[in-house]
């Protein structure tokens, strides 16, 4: 099936679309540089507009339908699939050639390593059947076999070409995926498999451009920082930058990647910073084993003023909405900070 993209100026676009794959997906595998934020179906910034053809809407229920005029034939590109050749329309303007980074594509991979981190939070691998690039801060969605829809989720770690991804998913109560991950033993999960599609998201770290880093994190959101910091240490970029990282979660028990945050402080101690914000009350004596790791009780947003940066300074946040939200505020209004300075993905 082809899929043609009306444009104000200039020629349409036309690309192949495969069989049952999203509008979204192929226009990104074919290098169209189309909009979109979570890739599914929750934050409607895919939105678009049939002009001709017939669509199946995927999931009816997506959060993202909630602003979209059906009635004139408004969809979200990353949950529909097409049913025939379709003509639409995108509310920005799209030229071919224009995913910049590495472009997205589909996979396939087998769940290892499941393990869990606390109470609320499990860590897996997935094993590809081939390699991939990426940058790091972004994220893959995964599709289990008997849940319906795809989540999102960034790699933990970072590697120039690999075949091994690492993810972190917080409890989510009632979700589908939380109950497959934490509703039953973690040995009953390994070998599962999952269908991929990325890279995806523009909150992404750029070495080149040598920015002072302040990462902003709530619980699982450190997921794509820990890429970050993984990258920043292989590539020496510590040497001559500074990065501060801000790690919110409830309580000392709901703390993860302790270990590995400890071990990066202690290799740089001149440039780079991890608090860790409780936004429970601590009890004395509490955390001893937190070398070189300042802990605090606080709320991540309530720790900016206190951060040094600058003109310089690249502010990235990830976590949960209000804590993204109240983070933008506080660096807007207290810091700031101009737009181009905060990179965010809406994919909660
Ligand atoms: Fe499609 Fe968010 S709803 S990208």
């Amino acid at each position: 099936m082809t899929i043609t993209v009306g444009r104000k100026t200039g020629e349409p676009i036309n690309f192949e679309n495969n069989p049952q794959e999203k509008v979204l997906q192929s226009a990104l595998r074919n290098q169209l540089a189309v909009p979109y934020e979570c890739a599914t179906g929750t934050c409607g910034s895919c939105r678009a507009k049939l002009i001709s053809g017939e669509l199946d809407q995927g999931w009816v229920d997506a959060p993202g339908r909630k602003a979209l005029k059906t009635e004139r034939g408004e969809f979200l590109m990353c949950q529909a699939v097409a049913q025939s050749d379709c003509e639409i329309r995108i509310p920005s303007s799209v030229s071919e050639g224009s995913v910049k980074g590495f472009i997205p594509d589909h996979y396939s991979g087998t769940v290892t390593q499941l393990k869990q981190l606390t109470d609320e939070v499990i860590a897996f691998s997935v094993a590809l059947e081939e390699t991939i690039s990426f940058q790091a801060g972004q994220f893959m969605t995964l599709e289990f076999p008997d849940i319906v829809g795809a989540r999102a989720y960034s790699m933990v770690n970072y590697a120039q070409q690999t075949d091994q991804l690492e993810f972190v998913v917080k409890r989510f109560e009632g979700g589908a995926c939380s109950r497959l991950l934490f509703g039953q033993s973690l040995e009953l999960l390994e070998n599962q498999k999952v269908t991929l599609f990325g890279p995806l998201g523009h909150a992404v770290f750029e070495p080149d451009l040598e920015h002072d880093l302040l990462l902003l994190a709530g619980g699982s959101g450190i997921a794509g920082m820990m890429a970050m910091l993984e990258q920043a240490d292989q590539i020496g970029y510590l040497e001559s930058n500074s990065i501060e990282l801000v790690f919110g979660v409830r309580s000392a028990v709901d703390i993860f990647y302790l270990s590995d945050l400890q071990r990066l402080t202690t290799k740089h101690l001149n440039n780079l910073k991890i608090t860790i914000a409780l936004s429970e009350r601590m009890t004395d004596g509490e955390l001893q084993q937190t070398t070189n790791l300042q802990v605090t009780q606080a709320f991540v947003h309530e720790l900016i003023s206190a951060a040094p940066t600058s003109d310089h300074t690249m502010a990235f946040i990830a976590g949960p909405p209000p804590m993204v939200d109240a983070s933008i505020r506080e660096l807007i209004t207290d810091k700031g900070f101009t737009a181009e300075q905060i990179r965010y993905d809406k994919f909660a």
